[in-house]
């Protein structure tokens, strides 16, 4: 593999940079300001068997930082999304990933199967969604498992679980999904997070709780993707977590991760997977790397 080519066990990708779901839309329509051509991978905002429709405003906030997101996963669900997207993927010139969330496994598996149907090259199990007693999947190895286990009966394609850091320990879940089937993991979804305005005294997000994103959450990310590399180490691994230069790509591979998703980083910067490109190949070149995959887990321990 050389210059920027890397690969998930059997699944190649062109670079390691990868849209990360709910920050690239719904593809198509980011076109005109993303240039995927940059990318390894762009993956779709996740969608559901049913419409959801999403949460009530406040959905977005400033967090420091960072931002917080409870957005509540607004999607038209899984026969409208198909309708009106299934023949742009053939626009989008890199491999789509489709992003599929539900309340139960059923659920998943029936919008995985719809999804593979429609064209998608990889499916990527939304784990960090909240089951009907209102926790996240994420957190429970077994149901995990059961969830990769069902979308792998749906549907041949290759599949990544998207896992949560709010997990304890998250090598648990990862050996979970590995055990069902997951191809790979994708490390990690937003961490939990809230804030309170002191003057009104409101929530930033009117559902209390949502995700928190952006810089602060790498440190984070980069520690869950050092747990999974150390305990599974034949397990690929999708970074994901505050990532806006090639420096931040270059740590998460060198933690372990075979490929690094951008997400927060759009809403600032559209374009940044170029910038991020260029300076990519700088850094090869500056420490004489002929290829990305060389700097996978290897990180100099003291
Ligand atoms: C506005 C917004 C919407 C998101 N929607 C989804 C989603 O639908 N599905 C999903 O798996 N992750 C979603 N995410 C999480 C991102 O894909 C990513 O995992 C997370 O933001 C951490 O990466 P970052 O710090 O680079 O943003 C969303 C994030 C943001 C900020």
């Amino acid at each position: 593999m050389a210059g920027l080519g890397t690969s998930l066990g059997s699944y190649d990708l062109s670079s390691p940079l990868i849209g990360a779901s709910g920050t690239v839309g719904s593809l198509v329509d980011f076109q005109e300001v993303i240039e995927f051509s940059f990318y390894g991978a762009a993956t779709t905002k996740s969608v559901s068997s049913e419409p959801w429709p999403g949460r009530e405003p406040p959905r977005m906030a400033h967090g420091d930082t960072g931002m917080l997101n409870g957005i509540g996963i607004q999607n038209p669900g899984i026969e409208a999304w198909v309708l009106s997207h299934a023949d742009t993927f053939a626009s989008i010139p890199t491999d789509v990933w489709g992003s599929v969330v539900a309340h139960d496994i059923d659920g998943f598996a029936e919008v995985a199967n719809r999804m593979a149907e429609a064209g998608v090259d990889a499916i990527e199990v939304n784990l960090s969604c909240p089951n009907l007693d209102g926790r996240p999947f994420a957190f429970d190895p077994k149901l995990s498992a059961d969830i990769v286990n069902a979308v792998g009966q749906a549907t041949q394609l290759p599949i990544g679980a998207k896992l949560s850091s709010d997990a304890q320990p998250i090598s648990a879940v990862a050996a979970a999904v590995q055990g069902a089937g997951a191809d790979w993991v994708v490390v990690a979804n937003t961490v939990m997070g809230a804030r309170i305005d002191p003057e009104s005294r409101r929530p930033a997000l009117s559902g209390l709780i949502g995700g928190y994103s952006g810089a602060p959450i790498r440190p984070i990310a980069i520690r869950s993707v050092l747990e999974i590399a150390m305990d599974l180490p034949e397990l690929p691994i999708v970074g994901c977590g505050g990532v806006s230069d090639a420096a931040h790509v270059v740590e998460f591979l060198l933690a372990g991760a075979s490929a690094v998703a951008i997400g927060s980083a759009h809403f600032k910067t559209p374009r940044v997977a170029k910038s991020i490109t260029r300076d990519l190949n700088r850094y090869l070149k500056r420490h004489g790397i002929s290829s990305v995959t060389e700097l996978i887990g290897a990180y100099e321990p003291w």
